[in-house]
Order: structure tokens, then C-alpha cells, then sequence
């Protein structure tokens, strides 16, 4: 995804994390207003283009959601020499702690509250190069959290044959919210969620 400003000046990293005030941890190289207002731009654009994707009715990421909620949003960019330009946005992926009630094995309400998937989009001309797994290694590494206690808001096709080709996350814990957790979600947890 392309923007009419100079990517490289707004994130640094490979990777930026942002949360609810959408700034990035190193400081971008243009004025706290131009960046912000190019960071909402980036948001809005990326969030609509995932919705269209999953097809949603309505973008589940933007940047006033963001502002508004606790999530984490981390957006990756190409750093390869041939967008040396102005630099393209890659993907992103959004997550988010929620209290959930979660279904154990044996059916009962266990009140928890996991590590999230809430959103996730690669740009569908660089699917399947490796770019999701970049990204969700890396949130995984930051978060300090492991796949299998997350829980995942209702997953694509293509996100659940991610999961088991990556992670090796096959089995689900059957749920009756639009949550999906897998085998292992219950082993080892940090306390307290
Ligand atoms: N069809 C089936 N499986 C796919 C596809 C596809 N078109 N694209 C990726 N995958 C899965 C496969 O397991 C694939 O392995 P394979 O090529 O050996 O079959 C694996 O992902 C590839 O891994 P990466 O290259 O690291 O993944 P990618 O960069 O494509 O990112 C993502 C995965 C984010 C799911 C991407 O395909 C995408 O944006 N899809 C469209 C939007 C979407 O479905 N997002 C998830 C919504 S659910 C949620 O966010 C909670």
C-alpha cells in the first residue's frame, strides 16, 4: 500500500508498534502533527483495505478505535531497496487483552482474559511470502505471549491454515462466542487471564 508521504519518515522500523496514541516508539522524522496526521491516514486506509479483504461490512481498525481502546497495532513496511521511494505498508496486525467467559474441555464458563487476534492483513499482492508469520513472530516475541493462549476473533480461512502451518495449531476448544481457542490455551497460562 502506497501513501502520498514518505512511509520511511513516519515509521522507522521494519516493524512499528502504536497504541492509543498512535505514535510510534522512535520519534518520526516529520512535525507530531504532520506524523499523526499521516499515521490516521495510514490506519484508516490499511484498516479499510483488511475489511474489504475478510469482506466486513464496516472496518473493525481504524485510527479513532484505535484511540479509543487499549489494542496494539503493529504495521510492517517494506525496507527492501526497490521502494526505497517513498516506501509501502506491508500489513498489519491488531491485538487486544479481553475478558472473555471461555469454554474448557469438559463445557464450563472459565472467566479469562487472553491476549487477542482481533485484526490481521497482508496485502494481498505479498500473501504467501512470509510476511504474516514476520509480523506475528514478532508480536509474539513483544507481547511475550505463546500462540496457543491466544484467542483468535473469528479467523479467516486463511488465517486458521496459518495457524496450523506455523504454529501447528490444529485442534479447537469449541467455543460459543466468536472466540477460537486451541488445545493448550488452558496449560501453562501467566497468571491471572
Ligand atoms: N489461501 C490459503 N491459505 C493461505 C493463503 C491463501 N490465499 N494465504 C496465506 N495462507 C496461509 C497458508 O497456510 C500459507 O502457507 P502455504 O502457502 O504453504 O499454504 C501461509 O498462510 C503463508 O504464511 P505467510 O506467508 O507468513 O502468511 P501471509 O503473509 O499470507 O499472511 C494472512 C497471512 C494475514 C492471513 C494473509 O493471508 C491475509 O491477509 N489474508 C486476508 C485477510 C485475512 O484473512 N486476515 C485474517 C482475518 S481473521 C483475524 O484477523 C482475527
Amino acid at each position: 500500500m502506497e501513501f502520498e508521504f514518505d512511509i520511511h519518515k513516519i515509521f522507522l522500523e521494519p516493524i512499528s508498534k502504536l497504541d492509543s496514541s498512535l505514535l510510534p516508539q522512535r520519534r518520526p522524522l516529520v512535525s507530531s502533527s504532520e506524523a499523526q496526521r499521516q499515521i490516521v491516514a495510514v490506519i484508516d486506509e490499511i484498516g479499510k483495505a483488511s475489511a474489504k479483504a475478510q469482506r466486513l461490512p464496516a472496518p473493525i481498525t481504524s485510527a479513532s478505535r484505535m484511540q479509543t481502546n487499549q489494542h496494539h497495532l503493529y504495521i510492517l513496511k517494506d525496507c527492501t531497496p526497490k521502494t526505497a521511494g517513498r516506501g509501502v505498508v506491508i500489513g498489519f496486525l491488531k491485538v487486544g487483552y479481553k475478558k472473555l467467559f471461555v469454554l474448557d474441555h469438559s463445557g464450563s464458563h472459565i472467566e479469562a482474559e487472553p491476549l487477542c487476534i482481533l485484526d490481521f492483513y497482508i496485502h494481498e499482492s505479498l500473501q504467501r511470502h512470509g510476511f504474516g508469520k514476520e509480523l506475528f513472530a514478532f508480536m509474539l516475541r513483544t507481547e511475550q505471549v505463546e500462540p496457543q493462549h491466544l484467542a483468535i476473533d473469528r479467523p479467516s480461512e486463511k488465517f486458521l491454515s496459518f495457524l496450523r502451518k506455523h504454529y501447528n495449531l490444529r485442534s479447537t476448544i469449541p467455543q460459543v462466542n466468536n472466540f477460537v481457542v486451541f488445545e493448550g490455551f488452558f496449560r501453562d497460562r501467566k497468571a491471572p487471564g
